[in-house]
């Protein structure tokens, strides 16, 4: 089943060749916070290169909802006028956030210190996942949340009207958790301060100091600490986004298994809290190239150019790597299924309370295409079939999860018989252009009718 009301089932066969240049749209998560911190923000904030996916077209209309106004210039270019820190006026009606965690939780955070109340709700993913890990730390500040049981959507937020910081250890290694405090601690008087056990996307941070907010960020023995100082006045910004490395992964792994294939993904985001899959796959032994090193939009980014690799090797991903490449555990375990030996994850937990349960997605879908996986609590392990040996048709439940319904498509591109997800539609919340990207390189990826 897969929870739409309109599911478009979709079907990958075996492919010649991917050929040609990957051009992915933007980042995911930058581009939710561009938006956010341009709505709390003076001034004009020009966005460019802004992904159009549903997810963040969720935001975009949440940050109307909040006050500020946001306009599409022209596709991928956007403005918004922001209201400035504590300057969010109530909205109206239920912000819907859609399939989106990071939008809900982010917001949520944006709006926890300024004395409003707002509804937040989303789909049937959505609102089965844990708002709880947002809503604890926020209390901290004052705010109040009424959810549903065990901290699930529909949720009623108050914010804090006499707000105070908070120091909050991260409990899971978690960017959106992470990022909720930071964005409620920019309306609290003094210090607010984060400290991670773990390292997770620090692209809050680095747009944070760009939007002219005083932040320190230190390594010590207890892990990062990021202090954040309260109520500055943020000032609007030009921000380009850079493609996003999550959705880069789908075209770099279906050349990898594709016989034949060699495709360039030009300006991925080599930031370090988010590369942990391109590592991965070196350890494996890919022909991937990382060429001409810059900076773009305040993050490292690189050209990077792919092979057909006949001979990958099952490796394991220690604990410490797990949240640089928390969203591409899908699409390596598919990857693993085509290399020879065992590909064990570990430190994966976190995966199952994503869209879906992704453990749980990504072992029944390949075992029903004849890979053997073991899976506990924390870990996937997938044994290799090697190169020619993943057998496919089958039918598998995307749940509700662009990254399953992807990552099946792109094994059955390398597949010995064609592989059929049940619905597609997800795919638009991160990567609207999947479909004519991948036919343009090559692919055979199909809608199928009635
Ligand atoms: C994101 C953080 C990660 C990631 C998600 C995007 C972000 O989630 O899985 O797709 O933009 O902060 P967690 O914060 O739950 O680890």
């Amino acid at each position: 089943m897969s929870g739409s009301a309109n599911p478009i089932p979709m079907e990958a066969a075996r492919s010649g060749p991917l050929r040609g240049v990957a051009e992915v749209p933007g980042d995911k998560s930058i581009s939710h916070r561009a938006l956010i911190l341009g709505a709390l923000s003076v001034g004009e904030t020009r966005i460019t290169g802004l992904l159009e996916g549903q997810d963040v077209l969720d935001t975009a209309a949440a940050m109307r909802a909040f006050g500020a106004k946001v306009i599409r210039q022209v596709p991928g270019e956007w403005s918004v006028h922001g209201v400035g820190v504590g300057g969010f006026a109530e909205p109206a009606q239920v912000i819907d956030c859609g399939n989106s965690g990071t939008g809900v939780r982010l917001v949520m955070g944006a709006m926890a210190t300024t004395a409003i109340t707002a509804t937040f709700t989303g789909d049937a993913s959505l609102n089965r996942r844990p708002m709880g890990r947002v809503t604890e730390p926020l209390a901290l500040f004052g705010a109040q949340a009424h959810g549903r049981a065990g901290g699930r959507l529909p949720m009623t937020a108050i914010g804090a009207a006499d707000p105070v910081p908070v120091r909050y250890v991260l409990p899971m290694p978690s960017a959106q958790v992470k990022s909720a405090v930071l964005l409620a601690g920019l309306n609290a008087p003094g210090q607010t301060v984060v400290i991670e056990p773990e390292a997770t996307r620090d692209h809050t941070e680095r747009m944070l100091r760009g939007f002219g907010a005083q932040i320190a960020v230190a390594d010590t023995s207890e892990g990062r600490v990021i202090t954040l100082t309260g109520q500055p006045e943020l000032v609007a910004q030009d921000v380009a986004v850079p493609r996003d490395p999550s959705s880069a992964a789908f075209p770099v792994c279906a050349a990898l298994i594709v016989p034949g294939s060699e495709v360039t993904v030009p300006g991925v985001s080599q930031n370090p809290t988010r590369n942990g899959l391109f590592t991965t796959l070196v350890e494996m032994g890919a022909d991937l190239t990382f060429e001409s090193p810059r900076d773009e939009g305040g993050e490292p980014v690189a050209d990077l150019r792919v092979r057909f690799s006949g001979n990958l090797k099952g490796v394991e991903t220690p604990p410490d790597r797990a949240a640089s490449m928390i969203d591409e555990f899908p699409i390596l375990a598919v990857v693993a299924a085509f290399a020879e030996g065992r590909t064990v994850m570990r430190g994966v937990k976190e995966l199952r309370v994503k869209e879906s349960d992704r453990i749980d997605a990504m072992a029944r879908g390949l075992e029903a295409c004849g890979v053997r996986v073991e899976e506990s609590e924390d870990t996937l392990i997938v044994h290799g079939c090697g190169a020619a040996g993943v057998a496919g048709g089958a039918t598998v439940e995307s749940r509700m999860d662009h990254r399953i319904a992807m990552s099946f498509l792109c094994l059955g591109l390398a597949a010995q018989r064609p592989v059929r997800v049940d619905d597609g539609g997800p795919i638009a919340t991160s990567f609207p252009v999947f479909e004519p990207l991948m036919a343009e390189l090559g692919a055979t990826i199909r809608r199928i009718e009635g």
